[in-house]
């Protein structure tokens, strides 16, 4: 089959960790008799150095005319990057909104599990880590604080700074649907996460995830604050199998998951709308600290590669087939920096895809 995707490399590490994302794919394309067609697109500060803008009209139809996105990362170092002097609609991140608005990606997994191989890179306490964990965190993409109205103004010579959060029952039904599909799919468990104590769209997101609910008298459905689910993330992981949840908590929370699982780097994502079509990418960032070394670690961009064969392509195996050159290349001891642990093998960000693709 032909596999026409969208690849946008980024910037930092978006480029190497996406090249070993291909040279993994590849492989599969290889062994599976599948051709990989792939096309480059500038998106975030790459975009910006090349047309002052984080994302084109053009770039958006590339995106459009494929059959999925796979994406590195984008954005610089917020503090010292020359991007972040320019007006937030022309810094990098502004690009990756866009582009999930334009292409409706409402729904993003974030699957994080803890492989028996990792557990000692699980900061948690033995006895945690050892019962092991595998939940998927729903998150809510295109709505919420990160869509609304938001303005700095000055008022009587004070400066003041305006960011609103706003969800309808539409776009909280069609994520909360999603969320109990999948957990019919798994172990039939939906913890929505919310802040209904304080704010009305947490009030209404209930409601709305209480009348999904009737639909699947089969799955378990229990309603938990966002800072206890933060707390209870470290306390007892294993509790989740879907955690459902707005667009800014689940971005929080999606960042504390990873850990847990060992490093971010091991995060996959997956942004999905109505249709078969998604942008994969990893939960991570661009990573300025380490990009251009080759030590970061490929494996959330792999794995979201993986994502995108399942729910893009409908290729299971193939899909299956990477995740289990993950497991074995962890079961054979190799390591990057962020997950090393004692006794194991410390290889580069090439390496590792190599290694990848060779358990393909
Ligand atoms: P980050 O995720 O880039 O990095 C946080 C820490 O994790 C760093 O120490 C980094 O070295 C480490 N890390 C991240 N990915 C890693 C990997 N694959 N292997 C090893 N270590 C890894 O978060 P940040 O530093 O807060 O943000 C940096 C930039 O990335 C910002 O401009 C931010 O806006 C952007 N960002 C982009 C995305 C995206 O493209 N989807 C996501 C998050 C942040
Ligand atoms: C993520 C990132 C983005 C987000 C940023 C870069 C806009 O942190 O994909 O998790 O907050 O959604
Ligand atoms: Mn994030």
């Amino acid at each position: 089959m032909e596999l026409h995707i969208t690849c946008i490399p980024g910037d930092g590490i978006g480029p190497e960790i996406v090249r070993e994302t291909k040279k993994v794919l590849d492989k599969v394309a290889h062994k599976y008799g599948h051709k990989m067609i792939y096309k480059d697109i500038l998106m975030g500060g790459a975009s910006i150095d090349v047309h002052g803008v984080p994302l084109t009209e053009e770039a958006i139809a590339d995106a459009k005319a494929a059959d999925a996105v796979l994406m590195g990362s984008i954005g610089g170092n917020t503090t010292t990057s020359p991007w972040y002097k320019l007006p937030p609609e022309k810094r990098p991140e502004a690009g990756l909104l866009a582009m999930r608005k334009a292409l409706n990606l409402f729904a993003n997994l974030r699957p994080a599990v803890l492989y028996d191989e990792l557990a000692a890179a699980c900061p948690l306490k033995e006895e945690i880590s050892k019962a092991g964990f595998d939940m998927l965190i729903m998150r809510e993409l295109t709505g919420g604080l990160y869509f609304g109205e938001r303005r700095t103004i000055e008022e009587n010579g004070v400066r003041k700074a305006i960011d609103t959060l706003t969800y309808d029952e539409n776009e909280i039904r069609r994520i909360a649907i999603k969320g109990f599909d999948i957990a019919r799919k798994r172990r039939k468990k939906v913890t929505s996460v919310d802040k209904a104590n304080v704010l009305d769209s947490s009030r209404l997101w209930r409601k709305v995830v209480e009348e999904v609910a009737k639909d699947y008298p089969d799955v378990t459905l229990e309603h938990m604050l966002v800072d206890n689910c933060a707390m209870q993330l470290v306390k007892d992981p294993a509790q989740f199998d879907v955690i459902l949840t707005e667009n800014m908590f689940g971005d929080i929370l999606s960042d504390e998951a990873s850990m847990v699982t060992g490093s971010i780097g091991m995060l996959a994502s997956a942004s999905l709308n109505d249709t078969k079509f998604g942008l994969y990418e990893p939960s991570h960032g661009s990573a300025p600290d380490i990009a251009g070394k080759d030590i970061a670690n490929p494996i959330a961009t792999v794995l979201s590669a993986a994502m995108m064969l399942r729910y893009s392509f409908d290729l299971d195996e193939e899909a299956d087939a990477i995740e289990a050159a993950v497991k074995k290349v962890l079961q054979d001891g190799f390591r990057t920096g962020d997950i090393m642990s004692e006794g194991c093998t410390r290889v580069g960000c090439t390496e590792m895809g190599d290694l990848l693709a060779e358990r393909i």
